[in-house]
Parts: C-alpha cells; sequence; structure tokens
C-alpha cells in the first residue's frame, strides 16, 4: 500500500474504473451501472490511488440494513499482489460495519483463483453454489463473512 491510499469514487473517476473493469473481467459490469452505485452508496464505492493516478476499485451495497454485499472489485493488472485487492475489502468491510452491517456477502466465479484465494484469507466462507450465475455461463459460488 506504500504510496498509495483508498478515497470514495468520484463522477470524474468513471472512465479509468471502466478501463479497469473492461480489462478485468469477461463479463464486465455496463459503465452506467457504475455511476447507480454511487449514487445509491456512495460511502461504499472506494477507489485506490497510487501516485494520483486510480488503479484499482469497489463497489458495494448493505442490503436490508444488515448484510454488506460487495458487487465488484479491481485491480489494475501491473499494480496487483501488492495488497490493494486486500486493502480495498477491509476498507469495504469496515464501512458496511460502521453502517450496521453483521456479515458480507459476494459472489467470485469457481474459476477465479486469485479472488477465491483472497478472500479466504480474509476468512470468507463458501456457503452456496449459483449454477450459470455469469452470462458466460461459469457458475459462481456465494461467500460470506460474519463480521466480528
Ligand atoms: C482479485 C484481485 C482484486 C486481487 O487484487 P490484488 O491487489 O492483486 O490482491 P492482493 O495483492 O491484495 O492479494 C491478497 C491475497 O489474495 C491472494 N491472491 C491475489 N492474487 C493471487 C493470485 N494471482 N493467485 C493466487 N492468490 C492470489 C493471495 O492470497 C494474496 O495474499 P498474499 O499477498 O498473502 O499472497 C485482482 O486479482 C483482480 O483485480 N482480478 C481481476 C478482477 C477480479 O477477478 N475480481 C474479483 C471478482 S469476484
Amino acid at each position: 500500500m506504500s504510496g498509495c491510499s483508498i478515497r470514495e469514487f468520484r463522477v470524474e473517476d468513471l472512465e479509468r474504473v471502466c478501463e479497469i473493469e473492461l480489462r478485468s473481467f469477461r463479463d464486465p459490469y455496463p459503465c452506467q451501472l457504475f455511476i447507480v452505485y454511487h449514487y445509491l452508496a456512495p460511502g461504499l464505492f472506494l477507489v485506490v490511488e497510487c501516485g494520483g493516478r486510480v488503479v484499482g476499485y469497489s463497489v458495494g451495497v448493505v442490503e436490508g440494513g444488515k448484510r454488506g454485499h460487495l458487487l465488484s472489485i479491481a485491480v489494475d493488472e501491473a499494480y496487483r499482489g501488492r495488497g490493494l485487492g486486500r486493502a480495498l475489502v477491509a476498507e469495504f468491510e469496515s464501512r458496511v460495519k460502521a453502517a450496521g452491517a453483521s456479515s458480507v456477502v459476494l459472489e467470485v466465479s469457481v474459476k477465479n483463483e486469485a479472488a477465491i484465494s483472497l478472500y479466504r484469507k480474509l476468512n470468507y466462507r463458501v456457503i452456496g453454489l449459483l449454477p450459470k450465475y455469469y452470462p458466460s455461463g461459469e457458475d459462481a459460488y456465494l461467500m460470506l463473512k460474519e463480521l466480528g
């Protein structure tokens, strides 16, 4: 994380976030959806900036006042493996906890070894399988973490 910091998404970050999204996912979110999440839950849409450049983001919501839902997270390929993904998830968890949530859920492709490994390290566990969850037909794991 040295030289990098996490802050809330601003509308002017949209182009860069969409670029990272497009490069990171086979089934990317439509760009405009990020604006919707920004207005829905501005405190839960985070970016990580290194040397003034946005290099990753995470976006999520709190559902029913009780459960955080991490909707998407991605780090620019050139900046992976430096703890930025872990830092984004940790910041998301602390913010949803402060908002009153007692757990976090997320979906992850069963083939996404890097992300599954990240979530397992942060004590998420698989609580279900979602067949053909993604438009590509890939299955997803539903993972949950109880916030202590
Ligand atoms: C998943 C992703 C966000 C991880 O971001 P990152 O900044 O590289 O992750 P970190 O450096 O914080 O890694 C934290 C832990 O994740 C795991 N991890 C990260 N990348 C990994 C890889 N390529 N292979 C195996 N484990 C990996 C490791 O357990 C690592 O712990 P360690 O540092 O003690 O080894 C990043 O790989 C990414 O953007 N992928 C494409 C988008 C994506 O798949 N998002 C997840 C959608 S559910």
